[in-house]
This record gives C-alpha cells, sequence and structure tokens, in this order.
C-alpha cells in the first residue's frame, strides 16, 4: 500500500536522516499541536503496561456530552481509517458513489467488496449532479474538507444531501478527519442513514499514535461492535481520547485562523511564480500544477523537502501536487526553493 501523505519515515529512512531535519509539506498534520498533548504522552507511557478498558466506556461518555451524541452510536477505531473500512464491511453497498479527486482510500475499500463504483467529480456535489444519482447507488462518501482539494461542502448541500440519501434508502459516508481544520464544515450531519468518521491523529499532530471516532445510526454501530478487535484502541490513545476530546473546540479555534492567514499568505507567494498554478482551498492545504512537477517534486527531494506529487489520485496526474502550510519560516523556504527551480 503507497502513496499516502506518509512518506516522510520511509525517506528519512532512504537518506539516514533523523525525520525532524525533513520539511515535509506532504502531509496534512497540524504544524501548530498543543504541547501538552507530547506531555500526556511523556507522562502516560505506563498506561501501555496495561490492555485498554475494552468497551471504552469513559471515552465513550465524553464523546456523548461533548458532541450530545447518545454513546451507543459512537464508534472508536484505531484512526478513523479504521471506521471508514467497517463502512464498507459492514453495510457492503453493491453500487457506491464517490467523487473525484478524493482520498484513495473509500475506493480501495468499495472496491475490496466488490462495490461498483460509479463516479462524479467533486464540482458535481455543489451543482446538483451527485445527489441526483443517489437512487442509484447503496452508499454514497462525501469527504468535507476534501482531501487533496481542501473545499469545503456548503452546509446546505450537506443538509440536502442527508435529507435525499435517507429518501433513497442511501448510506452516507461523511469523512470529516479535517473537520477541526476549518469553522464552516463543523456541524455533525446524524440521520438514520448518516455514517460520520473524525480523528484526533491530524489536529494534534499524532498521525503514529491512531485515534479516531465516529458516529452512526444504532443498527450500524451495534454490528461494527460485534466484529471489531476488543482493543483497537490502544491505551495511549484512549488516553489522548478521553482527556483532549472536551478541549477540542478551544483547541482548533486559534489554529484554524492561523493556518487560513499563513495559506493566504503562502498562496500569494506562489502566485508570483510563472507557470504555478495554486487552487482555492478552504483548509490549511491545497493543489498547485506545473507542467514539471514531477521534477520539481524529486529537486525538493534532493533538498530534504517533501510535497505531495498527485498522480496516484483519480483526475488528477503528476503535473498536480498537494502542499500542506507549515510554519512560517518553513513556508518561506519552501517558496525560495519553489522561486530558483521553477524560473
Ligand atoms: C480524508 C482522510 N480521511 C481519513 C484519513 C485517515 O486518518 P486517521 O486514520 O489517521 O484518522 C486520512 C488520512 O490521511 C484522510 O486524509
Amino acid at each position: 500500500m503507497m502513496g499516502h501523505g506518509d512518506k516522510l519515515l520511509r525517506f528519512a529512512e532512504e537518506l539516514d536522516v533523523n525525520p525532524e531535519k525533513i520539511l515535509d509539506f506532504s502531509s496534512n498534520i497540524n504544524p501548530f499541536p498543543p504541547e501538552s498533548v507530547m506531555e500526556f504522552l511523556h507522562e502516560n507511557l505506563n498506561l501501555l503496561k496495561f490492555y485498554p478498558e475494552s468497551s471504552y466506556t469513559d471515552v465513550r461518555s465524553v464523546i456523548s456530552e461533548t458532541f450530545d451524541i447518545p454513546v451507543n452510536q459512537i464508534m472508536l477505531g484505531n484512526g478513523s481509517i479504521e471506521l471508514i473500512k467497517y463502512f464498507f464491511l459492514v453495510i457492503r453497498p453493491e453500487r457506491t458513489l464517490i467523487p473525484y479527486p478524493t482520498f484513495t482510500e473509500f475506493e480501495r475499500y468499495a472496491e475490496s467488496i466488490n462495490s461498483r463504483i460509479l463516479h462524479v467529480h467533486e464540482r458535481d456535489i455543489i451543482s446538483g449532479e451527485f445527489i441526483s444519482h443517489l437512487g442509484e447507488v447503496d452508499a454514497c462518501v462525501i469527504c468535507n474538507p476534501n482531501n487533496p482539494t481542501g473545499r469545503t461542502i456548503p452546509k446546505k448541500i450537506i443538509e440536502e444531501t442527508v435529507g435525499e440519501a435517507e429518501k433513497r434508502n442511501c448510506m452516507l459516508l461523511v469523512d470529516m478527519a479535517y473537520a477541526d481544520f476549518v469553522d464552516d464544515a463543523e456541524d455533525l450531519p446524524v440521520s438514520e442513514n448518516t455514517f460520520v468518521t473524525r480523528t484526533l491523529t491530524k489536529i494534534l499532530g499524532i498521525p503514529g499514535l491512531r485515534a479516531g471516532y465516529g458516529f452512526a445510526p444504532v443498527r450500524i454501530s451495534e454490528k461494527i461492535e460485534r466484529i471489531r478487535d476488543p482493543w483497537n484502541l490502544n491505551s495511549l490513545a484512549y488516553g489522548i481520547l478521553k482527556n483532549f476530546i472536551p478541549e477540542l473546540h478551544e483547541i482548533k479555534e486559534g489554529i484554524c485562523r492561523k493556518l487560513r492567514d499563513l495559506r493566504r499568505d503562502l498562496i500569494a507567494r506562489l502566485n508570483t511564480i510563472n507557470g504555478l498554478k495554486t487552487f482555492e482551498s478552504e483548509t490549511h492545504y491545497f493543489l498547485v500544477k506545473h507542467a514539471e512537477m514531477k521534477k520539481v517534486d524529486e529537486e525538493l527531494r534532493n533538498k530534504k523537502i517533501l510535497i505531495r506529487l498527485c498522480d496516484d489520485f483519480r483526475g488528477l496526474d503528476n503535473r498536480y501536487a498537494r502542499i500542506s502550510v507549515r510554519k512560517e519560516g518553513d513556508n518561506r523556504r519552501l517558496f525560495n526553493e519553489l522561486k530558483s527551480l521553477i524560473p
């Protein structure tokens, strides 16, 4: 399994350098995670001596209170990716509607259960075409904000899609992995046909820990409860969810604004480079396009800088890359390197 924004450790190993020495613009992780997260992990390493409490009672009640959702609708996973897998394994849609470009795992899991996939473009969600197909499929997927484009879907469209999916008896997966990075995509869509996944790995900057959670109608969350591994959430991830979910709103508040300003600043600089096109985004990562992007990517690697080439995303090719903003000095370095590589 290749092609995710998780190339960092492999690349560091190849170069035999400390991963911290690599400037990673390829994974969409918060560059400003609260220091208290690492402090918590250091102070609680001894939790690893014990099996996690496998019904996850405490975490469920904290999530239930924070999001005002009944405990029996809450799912916990080894990253939200595990819950996305369960969506396909438990619902087993014969036909699935997936917009493109989007996170490649939806398609992989749909294919793994031989679901036939109907593809529409991301822009068709806004135009209304997406919704017009809901009667032809058993399941559909919306990634909001979308990866790799960083575009969000207006609340009204989400509400209409939830309503139509219910009417058409179509299950809707809403992947909100990046919802903590935008104010507008925060509302939780809830219905008898909606399955929502969220994660702490992005916002708290701990993709190696794996801490996902989600919400589903009871008939589905109960089925997942029956098939999941007893300790699919490790003890530290359990502790992180329990302690940081109540603080989530506070944590995201300052970060959204800061990242928006950094994104605008970096895009404005990149727009001064001839032949490099930037694309609009509402979150902290965005697409860029250049005829020689593959070469640019290789040259950046020589300078220990990673961006995410998008040649494996349906609808994109090796002229596209995804850039996730970092702190100001890092962004400036990327701009300077790109400016010298693309004269
Ligand atoms: C759109 C999207 N959803 C879900 C995930 C999985 O995140 P995790 O399993 O770390 O929660 C990712 C990871 O890159 C993603 O980009």
